[in-house]
């Protein structure tokens, strides 16, 4: 055949042979996925990234004495012709389903040990750590790989249409100064300069917006920000921002670029429908109702301010906390009447452990109003409470009292439980939101002075400038997040160009004069050349594949990441250094008594 090849050299992937193929001779390359031997022929699933092909050997071959060798995960070559499998030997869950190829040549391009764990799809799931220590092992398994292909879809797609949409694709350096965004830097001493220290980039923040003052008017980067920050389910200390920022637009502008974004993912990798625009609530509005900036809409159970009615009860906990100057909230869960003392006391552990003193609960049965208040709820105030609650019988009322801040975070984490635990989250829904206005600056009880809710770079609402200096606890900042499924995807804003609204807040968030210039001089320099009006958005690239994908953790979509004390199991990063590296760096290591500088997992 015409087509024959000659070296071993791979005419067809394991997942390309049809019907259609029937008599051609091919020759794939691929891994050993599985062997059975049946009466003389023995039957092997070839694989690679594409699929699977059965391949027949036949124990006439010249090498079949080698052949007997082969196990799992040897890499072969095999060349011969594709033929129909008989009917009811079809195999319609595999692609190649209906065919397999009959080896004429057969090559054993490469040995393998005994893998640690199944590569083969298999029902029982490896444990993490040994997965995280072979990843190349892990990432040959298909339901791996199938992340990391699709998470490849997700960035072409992005790139595609922020090409069409004009952006350039610029870089920014890694070995960078200190960035704003917040969490502890990862440092890279100096040689060159004793003493000196890069840090790496939280995000191109800074840079980006260097780019708009350079008059680049729409730029975008697919790029890695460093961040030495506690880990969650989430979070890692690398990750990829897809990081965007535009000159001469407002809010709506870049919201409506991340709207058209958004909608193309959804469409072409899900075949999901966004409806735009993507819809908006403000922060207060989901404080009040969701207690969390980052409200999972998916369900409703909203929180409800009864502080006015609370107070016409004889219970003390809640007069108080509303003559203090604080407020009584709850949420009423349908049906909750029949969760057992022991749910309930799970849910008031929750409130608690986010600064609640206690969770108040009734039960609205037939009989009556139950539960530990009930007694103190009185004739005037049980009444006004259900009515608020729009209470019905079997609903279970839960309630704190404390100051609005506490009251709304912790019913929204209580919330959140009730949410799964009563599984009230419809499966395969996806909800996207815009938070905005955002509160600009945040107090701080333990330090006594405000930070930056976003970053020191975002800009006041032009209406609320006045307020900075006598109650800038008030102002509102141009800036917005983007949520799916109760997750942050992503945050930005409009940023400050002129250099005295920037001074102002640094004023206002205690940075002196002095401090801002040693740590951002280049940018407040930069502001003073004509600096655009300018904004942004990042977007969690790997959240955003993890919520697409539907897998629960980040780590699933990334090639290789890290355990949840930042370490990478394969490489035994981060680990020592010999003394003469130290002393070309000017370091001196000063360890505490128990620990040997290497992590321990
Ligand atoms: P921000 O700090 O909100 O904004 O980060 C943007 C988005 O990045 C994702 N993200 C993370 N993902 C995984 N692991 C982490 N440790 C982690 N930290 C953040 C989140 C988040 O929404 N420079 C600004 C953006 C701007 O103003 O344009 C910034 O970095 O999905
Ligand atoms: P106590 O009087 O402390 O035994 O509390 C009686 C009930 O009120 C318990 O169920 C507590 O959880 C609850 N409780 C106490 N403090 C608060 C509060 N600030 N807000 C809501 N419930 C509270």
């Amino acid at each position: 055949m015409s087509n024959k090849p000659e070296s071993g050299k791979r005419t067809h992937t394991c997942g390309q042979a049809r019907l259609e193929d029937v008599d051609e001779t091919i020759t794939l390359n691929g891994w050993v996925e599985s062997i059975r031997d049946h009466g003389g022929l023995t039957f092997l699933d070839l694989r690679d990234r594409y699929g699977l092909t059965q391949v027949v050997l036949d124990p006439e071959l010249d090498n079949s004495e080698s052949l007997s060798q082969v196990r799992v995960e040897y890499v072969l070559s095999v060349t011969g012709q594709v033929r129909a499998r008989p009917e009811g030997m079809r195999n319609p869950k595999l692609d190649t389903g209906d065919i397999e190829v009959a080896a004429s040549v057969v090559e054993i391009l490469n040995a393998s040990e005994v893998p640690p764990f199944e590569i083969a799809e298999s029902k029982e799931e490896p444990g993490e750590e040994i997965r995280l220590k072979y990843r190349y092992l892990d990432l040959r398994r298909q339901r791996v790989q199938k992340n990391m292909i699709f998470r490849s879809k997700v960035t072409r797609i992005i790139r595609r249409v922020l090409d069409e949409e004009q952006f350039l694709d610029l870089e920014t350096p890694f070995l960078t100064r200190s960035t704003p965004e917040g969490a502890r830097d990862f440092l890279v001493p100096s040689r060159v300069h004793p003493g000196g220290f890069y840090a790496l980039p939280q995000s191109p923040q800074l840079f980006k917006q260097l780019f708009m003052i350079a008059g680049f008017d729409r730029y975008y980067q697919i790029v890695r920000c460093m961040r030495d920050e506690d880990l969650r389910a989430d979070r890692q200390p690398e990750f990829t921002q897809l990081d965007i920022e535009m000159a001469f637009v407002s809010e709506e502008d870049i919201q409506a670029l991340i709207d058209r974004l958004l909608c193309r993912l959804f469409d072409e990798l899900l075949g999901v429908e966004v409806a735009l625009p993507i819809p908006r609530m403000g922060y207060d509005e989901a404080m009040a109702r969701y207690g969390s900036d980052r409200p999972d809409t998916r369900f409703e159970l909203f929180i409800r301010d009864v502080s006015e009615e609370a107070i016409k009860t004889d219970f003390q906990v809640f007069s108080k906390a509303v003559e203090g100057g604080g407020v009584v909230r709850g949420l009423c869960v349908p049906g909750g009447a029949s969760l057992s003392r022991k749910d309930i006391d799970g849910c008031e552990g929750i409130a608690k452990s986010f600064g609640a003193k206690g969770l108040a609960w009734v039960k609205i049965e037939a009989e009556g109003t139950k539960g530990p208040i009930a007694k103190f709820l009185g004739e005037q105030g049980e009444p006004a409470l259900r009515e608020a609650f729009e209470a019905k019988e079997g609903d279970l009322l839960l309630m704190v009292a404390d100051k609005e801040s506490v009251a709304a975070t912790s019913l929204g984490e209580v919330r959140l439980h009730l949410g799964e635990k009563l599984d009230l989250i419809p499966e395969g829904r996806f909800d996207l939101l815009w938070i905005t206005d955002f509160p600009l600056l945040e107090w701080s009880e333990e330090d006594q002075r405000y930070y930056a809710c976003h970053h020191p770079f975002t800009s006041p609402r032009t209406e609320d400038l006045e307020l900075l200096d006598e109650k800038p606890g008030e102002v509102k900042a141009r800036a917005y997040d983007i949520i799916l499924n109760g997750i942050e995807l992503g945050g930005g804003s409009i940023r400050i160009h002129s250099q005295d609204v920037q001074a102002k807040v640094f004023d206002a968030i205690a940075l002196s004069e002095e401090e801002a210039r040693e740590k951002f001089g280049f940018l407040l320099d930069a502001l003073s050349f004509g600096a655009p009006p300018h904004g942004g958005i990042a977007l969690g690239l790997d959240r955003l594949v993890m919520l697409l994908l539907g897998v629960p953790s980040i780590r699933d979509v990334i090639a290789f990441p890290k355990t949840a004390k930042g370490g990478c199991m394969m490489t035994d990063a981060p680990g020592g250094v010999s003394s003469q590296q130290l002393e070309e760096l000017f370091l001196e290591l000063n360890l505490p008594e128990e620990s040997s500088g290497e992590e321990g997992e």
